[in-house]
Order: C-alpha cells, then sequence, then structure tokens
C-alpha cells in the first residue's frame, strides 16, 4: 500500500473504483521483477513448505494470490469488489486456484478448510476485528497458521492498526506468535518508507 491516507477511512473506499488503477502502485501490481522477487521471498519463508490450502482474504487483483499458486499452494482468493474479483480471476488463470466474490468477514468457504488464512491490508478495514479473527480461526485446519501484513500508513492522520493491536486479538486465539517488521526493506514498497508496516505470523 503506498499511503492509504490519501483513501480516508478504510470503509468508506470505493473498491470497484480503485480496481481498474489498483496495480499501478508497486506493491500491489509486483510489476517490477525486484519488487516481486521481494514479496515472493517473504511469503515462501511465510507459508507452508509442503503444498498448502490458502484463503486470501481481501485478495484484491491477486497478486499475492498468484505468488502464492506460482509456490505450489491452493489458493482460494475472497473479495468483495466483483471488479477487483473480474481481475485477480484473470490474474489466477491457469493456477490452481478460485477467487470468490464475498464478504472477507464472513467468507463463503467450509471450516477447517485451510492451513493458511492469509491477509493483506485488510484487516484494518474491517468493522469488528476481533470478531473477525475469531471467525477466521474456525477456518484453520489444526496447525494452520494466520498471515497478516497490515501496518499503519500516514503521519498526519494515520490510518491503520499497530502491531500491537493485532498481536493482542490474536494472542486469546494462536499459539506462536511472530513479528517481521517490514518497513526497513525498500524493495517490497518500490521506496524507502518510515511508517509501521509488518506481518504477523500466527500459529494456532
Ligand atoms: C488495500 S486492498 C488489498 C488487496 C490485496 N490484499 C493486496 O494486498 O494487494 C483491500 C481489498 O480488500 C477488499 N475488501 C475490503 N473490505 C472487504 C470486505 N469486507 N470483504 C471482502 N473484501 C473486502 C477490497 O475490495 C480490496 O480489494
Amino acid at each position: 500500500m503506498s499511503d492509504a491516507s490519501e483513501w480516508t477511512a478504510g470503509t468508506d473506499v470505493d473498491w470497484d473504483a480503485q480496481a481498474p488503477g489498483f496495480d499501478d502502485e508497486p506493491d500491489h501490481g509486483l510489476r517490477a521483477p525486484e519488487t516481486r522477487a521481494a514479496w515472493a521471498g517473504r511469503l515462501r519463508g511465510w507459508l507452508p513448505d509442503q503444498p498448502s490450502d490458502v484463503l486470501d482474504l481481501g485478495c484484491g487483483t491477486g497478486s499475492l494470490a498468484l505468488l502464492a499458486a506460482e509456490q505450489g499452494h491452493r489458493v482460494t482468493g475472497v473479495d468483495a469488489s466483483p471488479a477487483m474479483v473480474e481481475r485477480a480471476r484473470a490474474k489466477l488463470a491457469g493456477q490452481d486456484a478460485r477467487v470468490l466474490c464475498g464478504d472477507a468477514a464472513i467468507p463463503p468457504v467450509v471450516e477447517e478448510g485451510y492451513d493458511v488464512i492469509l491477509v493483506r491490508h485488510v484487516l484494518w478495514t474491517l468493522p469488528r476485528p476481533a470478531e473477525v479473527l475469531r471467525h477466521w480461526r474456525t477456518l484453520l485446519r489444526p496447525g494452520g497458521r494466520f498471515v497478516l501484513v497490515e501496518g499503519v500508513w500516514g503521519s498526519l492522520s494515520p490510518v491503520g492498526m499497530p502491531v500491537d493491536e493485532v498481536t493482542g486479538l490474536l494472542a486469546p486465539l494462536a499459539g506462536r506468535i511472530r513479528v517481521e517488521p517490514l518497513s526497513d526493506d525498500p524493495l517490497l514498497w518500490g521506496k524507502t518508507v518510515t511508517d509501521e508496516r509488518y506481518a504477523v505470523l500466527a500459529e494456532i
């Protein structure tokens, strides 16, 4: 995400309107080989070594979902925006992947059907994140994990979720929780950033 402050409050965003230009941001479209490689490397470290079922909630245009599929995982993407879903389906064509249109908070998928819940830059936009995380946990198989990539963007009117908020919400739901700071890697963002960006890896 380049600068979420330009999108005002997360829940007010018209994602269908954002879809055509969404991939223009370096960390969205992952068009630059070095940006793509940086995210692919992180994802390899976050996802299981063996082929797994990955649920990408609020998958947007499917850039991370595609990387996961290319690494041998079976991917289900869910997004509420038909325009995002259309782009994600095109991007994931030919992969072991499907993209559903639905609410990330209560995705239209079976319980205990997934090894990984992957969410990038979406949890902060959802009302009642504690409730949402509790529900997401029911979708994970025993031994599954959360991979949550979030942050706090902007300085004047920052938006997002501080890492302590995310780890606090996960504490009652997960066993081992690990935080990986992401602000110090400009390859991920296509530029140097100074705000708070991180991944939280939580095993249940
Ligand atoms: C900042 S974008 C992130 C997209 C993608 N995860 C990525 O990192 O490239 C937020 C995405 O979440 C989707 N979204 C927001 N609220 C949602 C909800 N309640 N249910 C499903 N999708 C939602 C939007 O349509 C948009 O595609």
